[in-house]
């Protein structure tokens, strides 16, 4: 292994020329990366030259260079937001004292559990998305997935950064499990389910990149108001990164659903049987994917209540969305919040301790925010002229972590009985039907400007390029 030139390798602004320790351990860490990048990554796409952002800076106006580069070459780098002056711990127990630059030794353990846990995710939407380049509707889609999987390269990248910079040899471990673990391993699967879960056709890519990486950006806010400034700093800039994958998926369904529409008004019908006949996909099966999507993806936040969300908050780890924006004591003991609980066959409120509420605050968070979306896709509809409206199903709905776990609920967020579940599970949740009729329509299209025909045309293309620029060139 021939030794790093570090500017020009791996961009960064950690000062990683003069850091020896961390060279040592990127150069032992970086080969296997590349090796896990051949073996699990995009399948197929090692010698195309494709048309990325590559962030070189933090700056607003100069972070990002554009141009064309074969994956393997990506130069994955190490950005963290420049430091803010004075900036404090902002909440919890330590809320006031200058924030950290080193981890504090008394939560080491929980801090490392964070980053950890966070870092998964990242190559994890990799390998479930590793194959959805053999079935592309455009040249221009392509190159946004493939946009998407570097940057979630990347961002293991940041949170090996961390590991390697401040957590020593356990740090090192941790770094290597990243690359061992694999989503839907049997014997080592990735942290969290939603993570194991197959990527299995393009719509699920552009709900998975409109819920689950939505779901990153509210884990990304919490930590990014961290006390542990390293790691604050570091997810305010994966944030920047975060935005480009929503619009991925937010546009991506709404182009799904402007063709769809397109062809109900030609045929003048919304009969899921006729618009299947003309290879798009009907709205009531967009529904039943955003059902999934959204009700898996909304488990991420984990148990409504929880003794660890309240300990990462009192401890300055992690706060919540926007948390210094909000104007109460950043303490929260003997606060209140709302919650949801199961009686009989009714969903009841229940005031719980709000420091143990505090998944459940920023799943609350989360909601508001992915619901403002769907209002924008059924602007699409409604623009069409037709009466049909997407909605986020209940939040209890089809859950299988905290107070739901094991109950009933319809999408209306009725309880319900496991029989009146069975009878019409195949109306509220993608059925196999639904996915194979999906992935029939999955074919490869990419000649430049060419859409599949379920799929309506980007309104503009990649960084001012035309629609038809050749963003990825094959070779
Ligand atoms: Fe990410
Ligand atoms: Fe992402």
């Amino acid at each position: 292994m021939s030794s790093i030139n570090y500017s020009e390798k791996i961009p960064n602004n950690v000062n990683l020329s003069e850091d020896r320790a961390l060279q040592r351990a990127l150069e032992h860490w970086q080969p296997n990366y590349l090796q896990w990048w051949k073996d699990m990554g995009p399948n197929g796409s090692q010698n195309f030259d494709v048309y990325l952002r590559t962030a070189i800076s933090t700056t607003p106006d100069g972070w990002a260079q554009f141009g064309h580069v074969k994956m393997p070459d990506y130069r994955w780098g190490i950005f963290l937001n420049a430091p803010e002056a004075g900036r404090q711990v902002n909440f919890g127990e330590h809320k006031g004292e200058a924030a950290w630059q080193d981890v504090p030794g008394e939560h080491r353990a929980n801090l490392r559990r964070i980053i950890v846990t966070q870092g998964d995710t990242e190559p994890a939407s990799v390998e479930q998305q590793r194959h959805l380049g053999l079935t592309c509707p455009s040249q221009y889609d392509l190159r946004n997935l493939f946009q998407v999987n570097v940057e979630e390269g990347r961002h293991l990248w940041a949170m090996v950064y961390l590991l390697h910079k401040y957590f020593g040899r356990d740090g090192r471990e941790e770094a290597e499990a990243l690359l061992q673990r694999n989503s839907g391993s049997q014997d080592n699967p990735r942290i969290l389910q939603a993570f194991n879960e197959e990527t299995p056709d393009w719509l699920a890519f552009y709900m998975f990149t409109y819920f689950t990486d939505r779901d990153g950006k509210f884990q990304l806010c919490a930590l990014a108001e961290s006390g542990f400034d390293p790691l604050s700093r570091t997810c305010r800039f994966m944030l920047t990164e975060e935005a480009h994958h929503m619009f991925v998926g937010e546009s991506g369904v709404s182009r799904t659903i402007q063709r769809t529409c397109e062809v109900m008004k030609q045929l003048g019908t919304d009969d899921p049987a006729m618009l299947r006949k003309q290879g798009v996909i009907d709205l009531p099966t967009i529904q039943r994917y955003l059902n999934f999507h959204f009700s898996v993806t909304i488990d991420l936040f984990g148990a409504d209540q929880s003794s660890n969300a309240a300990t990462f908050y009192a401890s300055g780890l992690k706060g919540r969305y926007e948390e210094t924006k909000r104007s109460d004591d950043h303490q929260l003991k003997g606060e209140h919040y709302k919650i949801l609980e199961v009686q009989g066959d009714k969903l009841v409120e229940k005031e719980v301790p709000l420091l143990n509420s505090l998944n459940e605050v920023l799943r609350d968070d989360y909601i508001k925010d992915s619901i403002a979306g769907i209002g924008r896709w059924n602007k699409v509809i409604e623009k069409a002229g037709f009466s049909f409206r997407l909605q986020a199903p209940h939040k209890a709905f089809n859950r299988h972590i905290g107070t739901f776990a094991g109950i009933r609920v319809a999408p209306d967020g009725r309880v319900i009985s496991e029989s009146e579940w069975q009878a019409n599970v195949r109306n509220w949740l993608a059925s196999e039907e639904d996915r194979a009729y999906v992935a029939s329509l999955m074919g490869r299209v990419v000649e430049p400007g060419k859409m599949a025909n379920w799929i309506a045309p980007p309104a503009v293309g990649i960084n001012r390029q035309p629609v038809d620029f050749d963003y990825v060139r094959f070779n």
